[in-house]
């Protein structure tokens, strides 16, 4: 995928060479601007790129500014929350990481905080409406702001991250705002780059936490529903052993990171976990692996859902929406993957699993050896 290992030996000398120069050090982006790279790679070296990460607050964006600093890009980290950018200022060397508050709807200060960026990528991204922010203001009508603005100001390349599910053609308004939202994106950067993943899974995500904490609504539709579960790892390509660690590196951040490098720069990458799998096998996966019995509640009719998420809308921190009700009767598309594109592999839940639901065994469990269930992966 990557290198032999004469190349990795190779690269591997002149990274423990300070000072050393190769033509690979010669960055050249498509605008033409010069630039080149410096320093063994890692935290301390320049790779010359700068980006901007709109929605780095959020779980997806944390690993990829996470991995764009590691390498030496500097990236500049639009916030809108004081206290929710604080641990991603440490991720890059002094003056590498650079915060900006934003509003969505000012583009003045989104023009700001793309003015000196070689790519921009656009993470924002809401699954429930706000009283200021509906699914189409933040997933359509943003995206497409921020697009046309980096555009306008020269920024050469573009990576809108949607979701594989987006769609005119369902019933979900969100999965409509984000085909919408691509739309928008490629009108105004016509180059850009959609990158569509399936449900993530991670430290901070919204599938195993939430199904660890609240299996009842994972049970609507029987427990039925497929989806396509691919990986957000945490795992930072470390210094002079590049090449080596990155063959074991297979998430969705690395493929974003990837992006900045790779020499054709696709309209439309999709990312879906490498196997389909039910509702049913996940929840019986976190039981297993957390050593806690499955859950014994019933299946909630649709109906009844609907009406109780919508309820609880009148309460004022996120619940499970009407919307988000519909979308766990959506099986994840069948679309095949284009890792390729971007140079990664994807990994299978069950690798990761333990490292995820650990903190939900108890104190007698804590330890015990990681028992997986038998495999039950649907065609
Ligand atoms: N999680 C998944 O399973 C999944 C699957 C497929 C696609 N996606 C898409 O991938 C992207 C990243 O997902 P994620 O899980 O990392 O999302 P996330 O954790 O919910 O983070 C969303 C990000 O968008 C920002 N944002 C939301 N509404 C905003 C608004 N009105 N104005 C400005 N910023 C706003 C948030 O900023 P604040 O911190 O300031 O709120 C946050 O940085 C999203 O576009 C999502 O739709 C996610």
């Amino acid at each position: 995928m990557l290198s032999s290992p004469a190349s990795l030996a190779r690269i591997q000398r002149i990274a423990a060479t300070p000072g050393k120069r190769a033509l690979h050090d010669l960055v050249s982006l498509p605008n033409q601007k010069p630039v080149v790279a410096y320093g063994p790679p890692g935290r301390s070296a320049v790779t010359g790129h700068v980006a901007t990460v709109f929605g780095c607050t959020g779980f997806l964006g944390r690993y990829l500014v996470s991995k764009l600093a590691k390498a030496g890009t500097q990236v500049i980290i639009p916030y809108r929350d004081e206290d929710e950018k604080r641990h991603l200022k440490v991720m890059g060397d002094l003056g590498q990481i650079v915060s900006m508050e934003w509003d969505l709807r000012d583009e003045n200060q989104i023009e700001e905080c793309v003015r000196h960026s070689d790519i921009v990528y656009n993470l924002v991204g809401r699954e429930y409406e706000t009283k200021n922010f509906g699914f189409r203001d933040v997933n359509a009508v943003g995206a497409g702001r921020i697009a046309d603005i980096s555009a306008k100001s020269g920024v050469p390349r573009f990576v809108h991250v949607s979701h594989l599910n987006a769609s005119q053609n369902t019933p979900s308004k969100f999965y409509q705002a984000k085909a919408e939202g691509e739309e928008l994106v490629k009108d105004a950067f016509p180059t850009a780059t959609i990158v569509r993943p399936g449900s993530m899974f991670g430290y901070e995500d919204k599938l195993l936490n939430n199904m660890a904490f609240w299996p009842i609504w994972w049970k609507l539709n029987h427990s039925e529903t497929k989806i396509r579960p691919v990986h957000v790892s945490k795992v930072i390509v470390p210094k002079y052993t590049l090449v080596d660690r990155l063959a074991q590196v297979f998430d969705v951040a690395q493929a974003l990171t990837n992006l900045i490098s790779v020499p054709s720069f696709p309209r439309l990458v999709n990312l879906p976990g490498p196997s389909t799998l039910t509702y049913e096998y996940l929840l019986e996966l976190i039981s297993t692996v957390t050593y806690n019995p499955l859950s014994p509640a019933p299946t909630v009719p649709k109906a009844v859902a609907l009406a109780l998420a919508k309820v609880s809308q009148n309460i004022w921190w996120p619940t499970l929406s009407p919307d988000e009700v519909k979308r766990r009767y959506i099986d994840d598309s069948d679309v095949a993957g284009d890792w390729d594109a971007v140079g990664v592999v994807p990994d299978e839940i069950e690798n990761h699993a333990i490292t995820y639901l650990r903190r939900y065994r108890s104190s007698a469990n804590y330890v015990r050896p990681v028992v997986l269930p038998p495999r039950a992966e649907q065609a």
